[in-house]
């Protein structure tokens, strides 16, 4: 049978006339009616543990612009918490977990077949979403890469240059190590899980892979990613899986080659004739228009979003942000967005 979902077809290298388009963090703070839904729930946390509300949060971007994908409403930070760490978010200010900086920490983490426990409502909402959403729209599931993820349970809140997470990889490799391992082998669960429950894309967010350099970057950043690849792929023959590097910078190139993703996510650092010439020469790409052009909109908008469409234009190409939009972006500059991709 041919694949008639316009994203699968460009993971599996189609180009394709218009690209098809989804948006990072397109579920978010910036739309009203995704506000009214996290308000019926509580809390952000409250909202991703409950199935019915997450997947109403899920469509609502689906409904009010018909993008191709679909992303799971869920965060990176719900794997260490079903390893046992304590994690809240602060108004304003973002993710708190508790810290793992010692042998003591790291003994305190739960096993990796208890993460089904804690995660198991995500699941829910993938089944849910998959009777919910319209036959062409593909579904992403996704997880933090391991990296990123420790960064935040090193640090326990985000950092600006990741120094913690660098500080314990330099003081205590080992530990550093065991703590990698233990959240790449919670991943590769917690994936599979999603693509049991019916998600048919997985999206790998390194976040802070720019902060890796050198040789640090091919262990802690593409190591990881293609021990992930590699164990999904073994159980889900076929299973796509977009890979962001964020802000690799030139080490984008090979990456796909590398860690086996069928498409590398770009973000806009990287100029597009560039990436083009480079990274797309081994298959699809996505990305990669700035996110301050949902908040600022006006012919630039339209002009960068032409010009990303033209340079991806002899490939397999995924148009999407370059990082995820803003809570103060206008609702009505990602509809110029599509309508700019989709003119044709
Ligand atoms: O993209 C989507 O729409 C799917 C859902 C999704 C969220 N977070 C929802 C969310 C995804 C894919 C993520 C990924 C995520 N979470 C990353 C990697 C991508 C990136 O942005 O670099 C990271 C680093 C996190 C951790 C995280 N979650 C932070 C640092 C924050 C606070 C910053 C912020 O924007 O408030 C969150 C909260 C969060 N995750 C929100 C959403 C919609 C905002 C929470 C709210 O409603 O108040």
């Amino acid at each position: 049978m041919t694949e008639s979902k316009t994203i699968l077809r460009a993971l599996a290298g189609e180009t394709q006339a218009v690209p098809p388009i989804w948006m990072m963090r397109q579920a978010g703070r910036y739309l009203p009616e995704y506000k009214a839904t996290r308000a019926q729930a509580g809390d952000f946390l409250s909202l991703c543990y409950n199935p019915e509300l997450a997947c109403e949060v899920t469509l609502q971007p689906i409904r009010r612009y018909g993008f191709d994908a679909a992303i799971l409403f869920a965060d990176i930070l719900l794997v260490p918490q079903a390893l046992g760490a304590d994690l809240w978010f602060v108004t304003g200010e973002g993710p708190r977990l508790s810290t793992v900086t010692t042998q003591a920490d790291f003994d305190k983490l739960g096993p990796v077949e208890d993460i089904h426990e804690t995660l198991s409502p995500i699941y829910q909402t993938v089944r849910l979403l998959t009777k919910a959403l319209p036959r062409e729209t593909t579904l992403i599931g996704f997880a933090g890469a391991p990296w990123t993820v420790a960064t935040y349970m090193i640090a326990g809140k985000g950092t600006k240059d990741q120094g913690p997470a660098h500080a314990l990889k330099a003081g205590d490799v080992a530990l550093f190590e065991a703590l990698l391992e233990r959240i790449t082998l919670a991943t590769i669960e917690y994936l599979s899980a999603q693509i049991d429950a019916g998600a048919e894309v997985i999206k790998i967010f390194d976040s802070w892979a720019g902060s890796l350099k050198g040789t640090d970057f091919d262990r802690y950043s593409l190591e990881p990613a293609r021990q992930i690849t590699a164990a999904l792929k073994a159980r889900h023959p076929g299973i796509p899986i977009i890979g962001f590097p964020r802000e690799a910078g030139e080490k984008y190139i090979g990456f796909a080659k590398a860690t086996g993703v069928d498409c590398v996510a770009l973000d806009n650092s990287v100029a597009p004739d560039w990436a083009a010439a480079h990274v797309q020469v081994d298959g699809c790409v996505q990305g990669n228009l700035a996110s301050h052009h949902m908040v600022t909109g006006g012919q630039p908008l339209v002009d960068e979003t032409r010009a990303i469409v033209k340079a991806f234009s002899k490939g397999p190409h995924i148009f999407n942000l370059g990082h995820g939009i803003t809570p103060d972006a206008d609702p009505d500059n990602v509809q110029r967005m599509i309508d700019t991709v989709r003119e044709g």
